[in-house]
């Protein structure tokens, strides 16, 4: 399979150029760039390196440099914004800040062609955002474009196969990005278009049968997206020798434990261990009301049933995971032996000595194991289904965790989420409710009431990093909200939240 190497200057588009990459079915994964040298990327066989942007001046004490040696490989080098300027820095070029001040947003590029541009009309629109730029080309270079500010917006040696471009064709602002990159990567590099998701489940299902014959492997099954497809993607390469142990600690949503048994279960034929072991965290978390705290009491009962259910299976030496590639670059570039922080409340017990660490999907992103999901048979309820936190309903209750709060949080959960899957164009990307530890005065029929205040929380986002509290419908709202008052005995008052992360976060604990 035909690679890219995306080297990382500190940009803040990395891991979307490496999808932009992948897009075109070449796939490309993502280095420090001090991680690796010459020698390395030499021995690896990169078709092409892409030097991606970062926030520092080549001129900068500290500043992050190239290996001269990259550039002398005969490898194709496309550096974008700092590495563009880091290719004609390294090369003998000026680089400094440019006299018409910074240039950022939408700008029109004119180019005259060239293998870079094939397809590219003469003018565009592209994504700029820099101060510096390319003040004179290094000897053998010759400018492709130029905007109105800058003049060296597109520069290359094509003899030495180096091009450097000072805007951004990753991200979708720019017109004819993806044409770009796919000029890079298919025609400059001539990378073979074979990164596809039926070709990544079959080698994998051949890899696993044959790597893992005879063996046992524990997997926590989450009922979250990757775990699932992880697990199932696995279960076609060992069947039933993959026990997945899933956790029903009853802060799961309305119906959610029969869902995931039945689909991956009895619908897929998975190896699925339900431990019901509600009583154990209620009991836990009596009395607790301080939102860490219930977090931790949550992370460290995982561990002990999940122990304990190893225990029970004669302590395989395996532990299978669905770790995705960002969990990779995100944390610590490549260390592989770090176990992913269970549904990020915990971690796994140290004290579990497992030989091995399975992770098939650690070389996919989020939206390709979706596609695996899908094409491994997973519903798509399954495999779209919005992101759901480890400690459950427990971080939507705020005070006290009772088995009646929660049974009424998910009648309430479930109401809001069917009006709002009622009408497909209200265009949230994660909506839930929350039982609040207020109680407030009503009337129903003649009858005074003093019940639970429920909170519904809707947002849009892309990254949940930062989050729109969602512009719901007053209709679709006031649906949600007569029948939870209606047919949820003991929540008297319904509330909309209209706070926007930041300030405030997604869940309320
Ligand atoms: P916050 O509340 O931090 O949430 O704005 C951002 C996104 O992360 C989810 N979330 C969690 N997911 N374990 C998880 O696996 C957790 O402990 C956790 N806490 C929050 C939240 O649902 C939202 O999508």
């Amino acid at each position: 399979m035909d690679k890219i190497l995306v080297l990382d200057f500190g940009g803040q588009y990395d891991q979307l150029i490496a999808r932009r990459v992948r897009a075109e079915h070449v796939y490309a994964e993502i280095k420090q760039y001090d991680a690796v040298s010459a020698a390395d990327i030499a021995a690896e066989g990169y078709k092409g390196i892409i030097f991606t942007g970062g926030p520092n001046s080549v001129y900068a004490g500290g500043a992050p440099r190239v290996d001269p040696g990259v550039l002398r490989l005969g490898i194709p080098v496309l550096g974008i914004c700092y590495g563009h300027q880091l290719l004609a820095y390294t090369e003998g070029g000026r680089v400094e800040p440019s006299k018409e001040g910074s240039e950022y947003g939408r700008t029109v590029l004119e180019t005259d062609g060239g293998e870079l541009f094939r397809g590219v009309p003469e003018k565009s629109v592209v994504w700029m955002s820099h101060t510096d730029q390319v003040s004179a080309l290094p000897a053998g270079f010759v400018s492709l474009a130029h905007t109105g500010k800058c003049k060296n917006a597109a520069i290359a040696d094509p003899g030495r196969r180096l091009w450097g471009v000072q805007f951004h064709p990753e991200v979708t602002h720019t017109e004819f990005g993806r044409r770009i990159l796919g000029n890079f990567v298919t025609g400059i590099c001539g990378c073979r278009a074979d990164w596809r998701m039926e070709d990544f489940i079959e080698r994998s299902v051949e890899r696993y049968r044959e790597e893992l014959a005879g063996k046992d492997l524990l997997l926590a099954l989450s009922g979250g997206v990757d775990s699932s497809v992880a697990a199932v993607l696995l279960h076609r390469a060992i069947g039933s020798r993959l026990h997945c142990v899933f956790v029903d600690h009853g802060l799961l949503r309305k119906d959610e434990g029969d869902f995931v048994e039945r689909a991956l279960g009895r619908d897929l034929g998975l190896n699925i261990i339900r431990v019901d072991a509600k009583e154990r965290f209620l009991s836990k978390l009596k009395g607790v009301t301080e939102p860490e705290r219930k977090r931790r009491i949550i992370g460290e009962e995982f561990i002990r049933v999940f122990e304990d259910e190893a225990k029970k299976l004669g302590d395989p030496k395996i532990l299978a995971q669905g770790t995705i590639y960002p969990d990779v670059v995100e944390s610590g570039k490549g260390a592989s032996a770090v176990i992913k922080s269970h549904h990020n409340v915990g971690g796994l017990p140290s004290r579990m000595s497992f030989e091995r660490i399975v992770e098939p999907l650690r070389e996919l992103f989020k939206d390709e194991v979706r596609e695996v999901g899908e094409k491994l048979g997973i519903p798509r309820e399954l495999v779209y289904r919005q992101p759901f936190p480890g400690p459950g309903l427990a971080v939507r209750i705020t005070g006290e965790i009772t088995g009646e709060k929660l049974d009424l949080l998910r009648e309430a959960d479930a109401i809001f989420r069917e009006e709002i899957d009622r009408e497909p164009g209200a265009g949230a990307s994660q909506y839930f409710a929350v039982l609040t530890d207020t109680r407030s005065v009503g009337v129903m029929g003649d009858a005074r009431t003093y019940g639970y205040t429920v909170a519904l929380r809707a947002v849009t986002t892309d990254d949940f990093m930062t989050a729109e509290w969602a512009r719901l419908p007053y209709e679709l709202l006031a649906r949600a909200s007569g029948r939870i008052t209606n047919e949820c005995r003991g929540i008297s008052r319904v509330v909309y939240d209209i706070t926007s992360k930041p300030p405030a976060t997604v869940e309320w604990e």
